[in-house]
């Protein structure tokens, strides 16, 4: 089969990254008799370098034309002054925008053997393996008014966090169809004690209930939840929240693992198992950001985008059984302890290029 993807490798570490994605692509096309066809796209700093925008309208409409979105990462200190008006960040949310990709699944798993790399005790980290669909469209980060201004020599600024019904339950939706797919539990995260937005989640959340009456929806508070994740992270499997909320507490839930190096995500613009022949591609991309510390210097690990790589042959493409062969290659080697720098507590550790030949090898 033909399958017609956009490449979008960003900044900082991103293009080493997706590069090896493109490898094992390449591995899985030779196996499988597949056929890749990709159109690279600038984003984010070096899209503001080139072209004076963190995407042109041209890349949009290509992302909008493929099948699915490889991304990369963007962002780095070069254009990091506050008072710019172009950020490369400003790529990533028009994508998500544009594509209308409401639903952020962002898995926490703990490999046992790299448990040690892990900030938590090993007792607490037995059988964690969670997902966190995160609101990727709306609330804080699109809510308008957003501004800043002057009043009598005061300085002001406002976020507005605004939801209609609709937003929530196409997203608590997806929760409760992962969750139908797992363990038949569903979190939903909110701050109904004090935001009018989060008690129409909740209301949502549990006329959505009613659809699914194998699954068991439990509500907790927000801030709870960030203190259970450290705490208690085995009594998670899918959890549904808001974009701010969602994106905190995805990066709580990240090192919890002991590297964000390890860890995929989807973007999805439709519920999984549905069928919506209006929808827009999804977007896959490393949960680590552009790590501009050590761009360049070919130790970046890239199994966050290798994974993402795997999600995309299974969630776009159907390929259900090429998506599996990369993970158990992954899983090998990590089982074998063979390491990039972020996992290796000494000298002996592979490049980004190395883990990529190493996967390569395995599945080809
Ligand atoms: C993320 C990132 C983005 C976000 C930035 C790059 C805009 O932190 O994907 O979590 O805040 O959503
Ligand atoms: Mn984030």
């Amino acid at each position: 089969m033909k399958f017609k993807i956009a490449l979008l490798p960003g900044d900082g570490i991103g293009p080493e990254v997706t590069n090896e994605s493109l490898k094992i692509l390449d591995a899985i096309s030779k196996k499988f008799g597949h056929e890749f066809e990709f159109e690279s796209q600038d984003v984010g700093g070096i899209s503001i370098d080139k072209h004076g925008t963190a995407i042109t309208e041209e890349a949009l409409s290509k992302c909008i034309e493929s099948q699915a979105v490889l991304f990369g990462s963007v962002g780095g200190p070069k254009w990091d002054d506050p008072n710019s008006d172009v950020r490369p960040e400003d790529g990533i949310l028009k994508l998500r925008k544009e594509l209308d990709l409401f639903a952020n699944i962002r898995p926490a798993k703990v490999y046992p053997a790299l448990s040690g790399s892990s900030p938590l005790k090993k007792e607490i980290l037995e059988n964690v393996d969670f997902i966190i669909i995160r609101e990727l469209t709306s609330g804080l980060y699109f809510g308008e008014p957003k501004k800043r201004w002057i009043e009598d020599g005061k300085r002001y600024a406002v976020d507005t966090l605004t939801y209609d019904e609709d937003e929530v339950r196409r997203v608590v939706k997806v929760g409760f169809e992962m969750a139908q797919k797992r363990n038949k539990k569903l979190h939903s995260l909110d701050k109904m004690n004090v935001m009018a937005s989060s008690r129409l989640w909740r209301e949502v959340a549990d006329e959505v209930s009613k659809e699914y009456p194998d699954v068991e929806l439990i509500h907790m508070l927000a801030d709870n939840a960030a203190m259970q994740i450290i705490t208690n992270p085995s009594d998670f499997d899918v959890l549904v929240t808001e974009n701010t909320f969602g994106d905190i507490l995805s990066d709580e839930a990240a090192v919890i693992g002991g590297s964000m190096g390890m860890l995929p995500s989807a973007s999805l613009s439709s519920i999984p198992g549905q069928i919506d022949s209006d929808a827009k591609p999804a977007l896959y991309e490393p949960i680590h950001g552009s790590a501009p510390d050590i761009a360049g210097e070919g130790i970046a690990n890239p199994i966050a985008s290798i994974l993402s790589t795997s999600m995309m042959l299974k969630w776009s493409f159907g390929l259900d059984e090429e998506a599996e062969l990369i993970e158990n290659s992954v899983n090998a080697l990590i089982n074998n302890g063979v390491r990039t720098k972020d996992l290796s507590n000494n000298n002996d550790y592979l490049t980004t290029n190395q883990m990529g030949d190493e996967i390569y090898k395995l599945i080809k």
